[in-house]
This record gives C-alpha cells, structure tokens and sequence, in this order.
C-alpha cells in the first residue's frame, strides 16, 4: 500500500523531464521508514530528506536504511517546516493524516504547499475514506472502536480532494489499494 503513489509520481517527473536533474524529495512523517525504502529505490539519486516528529522512530528509520544510499533525516513537525519556500520537487507522506485533527491536516497541505516549488508534486497514502469503496466502510467504522485512533473518524468523513483544493493544489491522480487510497496533487506553475 506504501508504493501506490510511486508509478505515477516517476511518469510525472519523467513526463516533466525533471528526472534528469537531482530531485529535492522530503518525506513528511516518515516513521520507522517502510515508505521512504521504497522512495529512495526509485529515485536513486535525488536527495531525500526523511522527517518525523519523533526522534526515536527517526533514529530506527536510519538504523534500518543505512544500507541504502544517503537519507537526510531531520525531527521537525509537518504543520511548521523548517525548509525554505520552493525549495522541494516532491513532498510526501504516508498514513500521516488520519492521525491528524482536521486543522493540522490543513497546515500540512499549506506547509507541503509552500515549501514545493511551482510544478512541484505533492503526493500522499492513506487509509480509504467512507464511500471510496462501500463494501469496505464498515471495516473503517469499526477500526476506532478497536484502536485508539482519535481522529479517525472525523478523517474517514471528510474527503481529503476538497482540502487539496483549498490549498491550490491541481489533482493529477487518485487511486485504492486494499484499505488504502492515494494523492497526487501538483502546486501549479503560475
Ligand atoms: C502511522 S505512522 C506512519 C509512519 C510511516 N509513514 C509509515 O508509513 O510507516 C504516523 C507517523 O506520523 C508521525 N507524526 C504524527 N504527527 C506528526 C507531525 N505533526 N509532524 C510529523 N510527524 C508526525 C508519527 O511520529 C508517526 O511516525
């Protein structure tokens, strides 16, 4: 479920002939790294920078990626950036937002917007939201009721497409995996 988004993010950046150059790619809210693996085996010569607000889950991604080529990781939070404006071509993150109450979901998307250079991608993984595919909302109904997950519900209720419109992000593409969904979003070229 990780990987969704990683196809279509390497057609775009080939598409846009930026992979000729070395990426600026930041990974918001990396955890122990099981997604940032995946990214730095597709862009094997960007520079990746993988964050968290967690130093300890940051010092168990190094630990387990320092077989790959080399990985910036920075502590920092995902709703205040310590990057300058336009300075990144890609920003993601995985299973960060349903963790998120709705306002920090928006200062996410307004940071990746802002640090994002124009034509730049912005591209997110997580959990299905209700209606994406109805045999499954039951299972995302239930899955706080087991879990402390407490913005879960309030995430699976409101779809994220609107909040990347708000935030002038232009949607490239949008797919499920299993209980997952992801994003594509590009900060236009004005
Ligand atoms: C469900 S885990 C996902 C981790 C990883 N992306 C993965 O797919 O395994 C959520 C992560 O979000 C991080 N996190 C939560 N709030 C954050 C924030 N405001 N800024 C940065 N990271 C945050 C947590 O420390 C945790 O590592």
């Amino acid at each position: 479920m990780r990987r969704l988004f990683l196809p279509e993010l390497k057609n775009h950046l080939q598409q846009d002939g930026q992979l000729t150059s070395p990426l600026q790619i930041l990974e918001l809210a990396c955890g122990t790294g099981r997604g940032s693996r995946f990214v730095r085996l597709t862009f094997p010569t960007a520079q990746v920078t993988a964050t968290d607000i967690s130093a300890p889950y940051l010092k168990v991604a190094q630990k387990k990626l320092e077989d790959l080529n080399k990985i910036d990781f920075l502590k920092c939070d995902a709703t205040n950036l310590p990057f300058k404006d336009q300075s990144q071509d890609v920003v993601f993150c995985i299973f960060l937002f349903h963790e998120l109450p709705m306002e920090e979901r928006i200062k996410v998307l307004s940071e990746a917007h802002r640090v994002l250079k124009p034509g730049g991608y912005f591209a997110a993984v997580d959990s299905l939201q209700i209606g994406d595919r109805p045999e499954f909302d039951i299972f995302l109904e239930n899955f706080p009721v087991d879990f402390h997950e407490p913005f879960y519900t309030n995430y699976i209720k409101n779809e994220m497409q609107t909040l990347f419109q708000k935030q002038n992000f232009k949607m490239k593409n949008e797919g499920t995996g299993f209980l997952s969904k992801y994003w594509i979003a590009q900060k236009p070229v004005i």
